[in-house]
């Protein structure tokens, strides 16, 4: 892991605190049939993903690019793919890999949760990285991406010699992350109606 990741704020003091409250996010773990079993499962795909990292950015990365409505939301307003954001946001994206294996789910976790969700939104895309660019992922697009984040993951899971049952449990668990984690992310996005 690098020593410092550009633009990571995990744990700062003067993040805003997460309007969602504990009761809430336990309701959605329950929504999510989260239990402490996935916890465990996803601290095993910690050790797992370890040193593969890089390569499920490439995927991810490839897909994005491969995708022109996707690739917009890093791009200026001319179109051109701006790498440096790409590349400093890529940095954090394997931080949130490493971070949704093995973070509890307590209260830094739900300021830095809402605080991901406020960077693809108009109220804070682009001024981490001081970039010009899309204003806002749309929400629809978060949701959809779901999928590819989710299932482009197996392989991965697979490669530590774990048996069948545990690579599943380590998936179902990290599915689980994500949907939790996506749900999350709309409050901004949908204000007092979320
Ligand atoms: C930032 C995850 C959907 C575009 C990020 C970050 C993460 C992330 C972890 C970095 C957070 C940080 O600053 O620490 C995800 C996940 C998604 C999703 C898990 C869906 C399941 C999308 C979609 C787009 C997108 C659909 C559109 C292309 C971006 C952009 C940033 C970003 C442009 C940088 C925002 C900024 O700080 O200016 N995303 N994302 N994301 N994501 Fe997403």
């Amino acid at each position: 892991m690098p020593e410092t990741i550009a633009g990571y704020d995990y744990g700062a003091s003067d993040l805003a605190p997460s309007p969602v409250t504990p009761q809430e996010l336990r309701d959605l773990e329950a929504s999510v049939l989260w239990t402490d079993d996935d916890a465990a499962s996803l601290a095993r795909a910690a050790q797992v993903l370890d040193g593969q990292i890089e390569d499920v950015l490439d995927v991810w990365y490839g897909f994005v690019g491969a995708n022109p409505h996707l690739l917009a939301a890093f791009a200026s307003p001319d179109g051109t793919p701006v790498d440096q954001y790409l590349a400093r946001v890529r940095g954090r994206f394997g931080q949130w890999i490493r971070d949704t294996c093995t973070r509890p789910h307590d209260g830094q976790w739900l300021d830095y949760a809402q605080e991901i969700a406020l960077r693809h939104t108009r109220a804070k895309k682009n001024t981490t990285d001081d970039v010009r660019s899309t204003p806002y992922v749309p929400l629809r697009h978060v949701i959809a991406l779901i999928y590819p984040i989710t299932a482009t993951m197996r392989p991965f899971l697979a490669k530590g010699g774990d048996d069948e049952d545990t690579v599943d449990k380590m998936h179902q668990a990290w599915c689980k992350a994500v949907t939790l984690q996506v749900a999350l992310w709309a409050q901004p996005y949908a204000g007092n109606d979320w």
